[in-house]
This record gives C-alpha cells, sequence and structure tokens, in this order.
C-alpha cells in the first residue's frame, strides 16, 4: 500500500466531504478537517486518523497553518444559497484565491478542487459566475499549484439535499408540486463515484491540470427526477409544470423563507442545463451507476442509509 498522504479537506464535514474523508481514512491517510461547529461532526470522530478542528478557514493566517506540511489540499467549500455574509462571492470565488495564496506561502502545491458543472464567470446566476471566478484564480496560479477540477452535475446518494429533499416534499404535500423549469436537463451522478474521481486523481500525475466533468449515464429532466423520487419512496406525484414568469415568482417568495427551498439564484443557475459535454467518468476509469442502483438504498420504503458506506 502507498504511503499515507497528509491531507488538509476543507468542506469535509459536508454532504460529499464526510463520505470522501470516510473513503480516505480506510486508506490510512491522514485527515484534517477545520469546520465552523466541530461538535456537530460526531460521527467523523470515529475515524482514527481524522482531525476535527474549529477554524476560519477564510482568515488567511488560520489557512496559512492549516496547510502547511500537507501533501494534499481539497477544496470541496460551497454553499447553494446566500446567507447574510456568506456570499458566493466570498464562500467560493474569495476563499479560492486565499486558498491559492496560502498553499504558495506554505510551498504546497497539490490541490483537488471541487467547481461545479457549468461554472463560467459570464454564467447566469451567481452561484455559476463564482465558481467559475474561483477556477480563474486557481488557473493563475497554475505554475506554482498542480491542481485538478471536478465539475459535477447534481450529485445523489445517502443524505444528499436534492432527491431527500424532493421525497420530503412530495411527502408534506401529499404528492403535489408546482415546479419551475421542469424541462431543466441534468446528468445526476452518484457520490460513491464522485468520491471515486477524487481518490484516482489523488496521487495521479496525468490529472494535474485537467478538469474533470461528473456525469451518471442518464439524462433526466428535473421533472423526471421528481416522478423518480416519488416512484422510488412509494409517493403520489402531481406536478405543476410552472411557466418561467410564475417560477421566477415561487423562486423570490421561497428565497424569504427560513431555510430558502430555493431562490431566484437557483432559478437563474437552471435556465443552464447542468449536462457534461465531456465524460470526466471515463477518463477516470470510472462507470457510474444509474438513479435506480442507487436510490432505493436510501429513498425506497424499505431503505436503510448507510453513512459512510465506504468505511469497514
Ligand atoms: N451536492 C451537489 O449536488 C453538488 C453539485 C455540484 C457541485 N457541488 C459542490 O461540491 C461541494 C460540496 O458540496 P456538498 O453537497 O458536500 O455541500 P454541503 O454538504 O453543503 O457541505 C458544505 C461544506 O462547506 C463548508 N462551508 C459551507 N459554508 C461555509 C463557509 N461560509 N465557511 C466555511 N465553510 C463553509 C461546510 O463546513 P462546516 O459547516 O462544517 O463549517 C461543509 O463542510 C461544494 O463546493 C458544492 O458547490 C455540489
Amino acid at each position: 500500500m502507498a504511503a499515507p498522504l497528509n491531507i488538509c479537506v476543507l468542506g469535509g464535514t459536508g454532504f460529499v466531504g464526510s463520505e470522501l474523508v470516510a473513503h480516505w481514512a480506510r486508506d490510512g491517510h491522514w485527515l484534517t478537517l477545520p469546520t465552523r461547529n466541530p461538535a456537530r461532526e460526531q460521527d467523523l470522530r470515529l475515524f482514527p486518523t481524522v482531525r476535527l478542528l474549529r477554524a476560519d478557514i477564510h482568515d488567511p493566517q488560520v489557512l496559512e497553518s492549516l496547510v502547511d506540511g500537507m501533501d494534499v489540499v481539497v477544496n470541496l467549500v460551497g454553499i447553494l444559497n446566500e446567507n447574510g455574509r456568506n456570499t458566493f462571492q466570498k464562500v467560493h470565488a474569495d476563499l479560492a484565491a486565499k486558498v491559492v495564496a496560502a498553499m504558495r506561502a506554505r510551498q504546497v502545491r497539490r490541490l483537488l478542487h471541487m467547481s461545479a458543472l457549468g461554472a463560467d464567470r459570464n454564467g447566469p446566476s451567481r452561484y455559476l459566475r463564482s465558481k467559475g471566478e474561483a477556477e480563474e484564480h486557481i488557473r493563475a496560479a497554475a505554475q506554482d499549484l498542480d491542481f485538478t477540477f471536478f465539475r459535477p452535475s447534481v450529485i445523489f446518494g445517502p443524505g444528499d439535499s436534492l432527491t431527500n429533499r424532493f421525497a420530503g416534499l412530495l411527502r408534506l404535500s401529499h404528492g403535489w408540486m408546482p415546479l419551475a423549469r421542469s424541462q431543466a436537463r441534468f446528468t445526476p451522478i452518484y457520490v460513491g463515484e464522485v468520491v471515486a474521481a477524487f481518490a484516482c486523481a489523488l496521487r495521479e500525475r496525468a490529472t494535474f491540470g485537467q478538469t474533470y466533468e461528473l456525469g451518471g449515464p442518464q439524462v433526466v429532466t428535473l421533472e423526471e427526477l421528481v416522478r423518480l423520487c416519488a416512484q422510488v419512496a412509494g409517493l403520489p406525484c402531481h406536478i405543476v409544470r410552472l411557466p418561467d414568469a410564475l417560477g421566477r415568482l415561487q423562486a423570490a417568495v421561497l428565497g424569504l423563507l427560513p431555510g430558502k427551498p430555493m431562490t431566484l439564484d437557483n432559478f437563474r443557475s437552471l435556465t443552464r442545463d447542468s449536462v457534461c459535454g465531456t465524460d470526466g467518468c471515463t477518463q477516470l476509469g470510472l462507470q457510474p451507476h444509474r438513479l435506480l442502483d442507487i436510490m432505493p438504498t436510501y429513498l425506497g420504503t424499505r431503505a436503510r442509509p448507510l453513512r459512510f458506506a465506504s468505511y469497514p
């Protein structure tokens, strides 16, 4: 087995991060996970090689000390909605620039960076523009960094906030769902494959400087995805397709509710299909699962969702 690495995972406590950390903990790597709230992460404490610590990663000095001595830095930090001072600009673009500066200062070269399909400085939403700007900050440091970008479509799996949320909403509304951008298209990818993509890239020099678009084998519309969630969860499903004017209004209203189930910025992201143009999974030697291979294991009526499935 290859020697264990010291890896700092920013955003390692999230949906993708915790699965990735479990996978790398199994392989014996030493993982440093800064978080805003270590007390919330009792499950991750079970891994003997995982160190959770409270840290403000937006403070350049704190970030420098976190990356010091690391073999690899992983940036998974991301938000879908802005909240107070946590803007897309701060959490995506500015943080990426700070990560670059910290790695340069401590001469750490290897960076695995989570972007998103459609990331583009000129994209339709602030989310996609800030993800595009983050990539630009990192690309501009190509001389000093060995970076790899991952651009997934929507990610599903136990604990996701996509299929679980649709199932939850359908349950609450007895199957009725007014849906904006119902024909927007996606290539949903299983979180296990996203983890495998990061794991492939960990030591593989051929991935340096590359961008991998990650999508599953199926292209589905938003409406088809909701119907699949209903089917798997054994729920009724009555979708009301909203024209864009009503969809925008719905997003504006939902964006005012606690938890912001949908916002105008989400609506704008949906105006661009989240479908891969290149096949990053094949490039990395992965064969992604179909939705129905996985969803029944955590959404089905007899499902017993397993967190950290990759940890023995
Ligand atoms: N899930 C998807 O469908 C999807 C699709 C495309 C791209 N992505 C990208 O993949 C990455 C991971 O997504 P995910 O679904 O795992 O997200 P998640 O479950 O929401 O986790 C987000 C992580 O980011 C950290 N974080 C959030 N806001 C922060 C802030 N203001 N300051 C510091 N840390 C902050 C959280 O850390 P603490 O709360 O512990 O501090 C947490 O570890 C993100 O970059 C996301 O944009 C996700």
